[in-house]
């Protein structure tokens, strides 16, 4: 089946247990929607696997996606292989009926696992030691990045950018949400961004800089890169985040400052609610992602959970290091 037909078809391809369409928000994000039939076959074919086990054995996180994919009658893994690495597409909305309370929240790790391990392998999180890691948004916070502020926008980034490991992919689940309003996801796809050719034909495109974390990254060293690179294909990609670019003059954090501007003014950024239980995960080259700002309030409470990793069967980068 071709991703492209089904980008541009107006209905849903329907598969066994779960079916595809086009988001509201743009033909190139689509939604994944898996029926709860399935979602419950799933669980109960892997109750003997509980998360610390995939933990512990990351073997185990490739039998519970084969599991999956053997559920969907086997249609499962070519799809999302194929919508990941296509640049047109490249993102998918996915949502497993029935997944929707906290306290379910285990059983979305395993799902979100089995779908992360159809595409590739996720990558060792520093910030939990896990491959995986939860964390929580509140209306107040003494950390030291703007991934846990509540009040203000997280600027469009890629994920990645000051570790050496590749992340092809990047999966972003709500486990919880409680009195929030706002804080919708923000996406932004690269061939839309209208400033895309200004700045990846600019002779500081392709100069290496400096990339460093701050301490709760829980990684002290430097990693040095460009920010555009060029993909398998030619077009221009990203790794980029504002917070960890260290520009080493006047030149470079001008050019800098230029980018984040035009980036966080671009008309073509996607305003996508997630509901609780469902999950985006998106090709972390082409597809740039933030957070708009919620609105006050004492009992604001929000869970994520993410994986970042490495694409296994299908390549964006020219020359993958894994
Ligand atoms: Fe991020």
């Amino acid at each position: 089946m071709s991703i492209a037909a089904v980008s541009n078809s107006p209905n849903c391809h329907s598969h066994s247990g779960f079916s595809l369409k086009p988001s509201e928000q743009s033909p190139r994000l689509l939604q994944l929607h898996f029926e709860q039939s399935l979602v419950t076959a799933f669980l109960k074919e892997v109750e003997k696997f509980p998360v610390q086990a995939l933990e512990y054995k990351s073997m185990l996180r490739f039998r519970v996606a084969s599991i999956l994919n053997r559920l969907c009658d086997d249609q499962l893994q070519p799809l999302l292989v194929e919508t990941l690495v296509d640049r047109n597409s490249g993102a998918l909305l996915i949502t497993p009926e029935g997944l929707n309370e906290v306290t379910q929240a285990e059983d979305m790790v395993k799902f979100t696992t089995a779908i992360a391990h159809l595409l590739g392998r996720s990558n060792f999180d520093a910030m939990s030691g896990q491959y995986y890691a939860r964390f929580v948004v509140k209306n107040e916070d003494n950390s030291d990045s703007y991934l846990r502020k509540a009040h203000r926008v997280m600027e469009l980034h890629n994920d990645g950018t000051y570790v050496e490991q590749d992340t092809d992919y990047v999966m972003m689940l709500k486990v919880d949400e409680q009195n929030i309003e706002g804080g919708n996801s923000l996406l932004l796809h690269l061939d839309d961004w209208e400033d895309l050719e200004r700045f990846s034909t600019d002779p500081l495109a392709h100069q290496s800089m400096r990339w460093s974390a701050p301490p709760s990254k829980n990684t002290s060293k430097d990693i040095f890169h460009a920010v555009f690179d060029i993909d398998r294909s030619g077009q221009p990609i990203m790794s980029y985040i504002d917070q960890f670019v260290q520009p080493k003059n006047d030149v470079e954090g001008n050019w800098l400052t230029d980018l984040s501007e035009s980036l966080e003014t671009s008309k073509a950024t996607l305003s996508v609610p997630v509901p609780t239980g469902s999950f985006l995960i998106i090709n972390n080259h082409f597809w740039l992602h933030g957070r708009d700002k919620f609105t006050a309030h004492q009992g604001l409470r929000r869970e994520l959970m993410r994986q970042r990793g490495y694409f296994t069967h299908a390549k964006t980068l020219r020359n993958p290091t894994q």
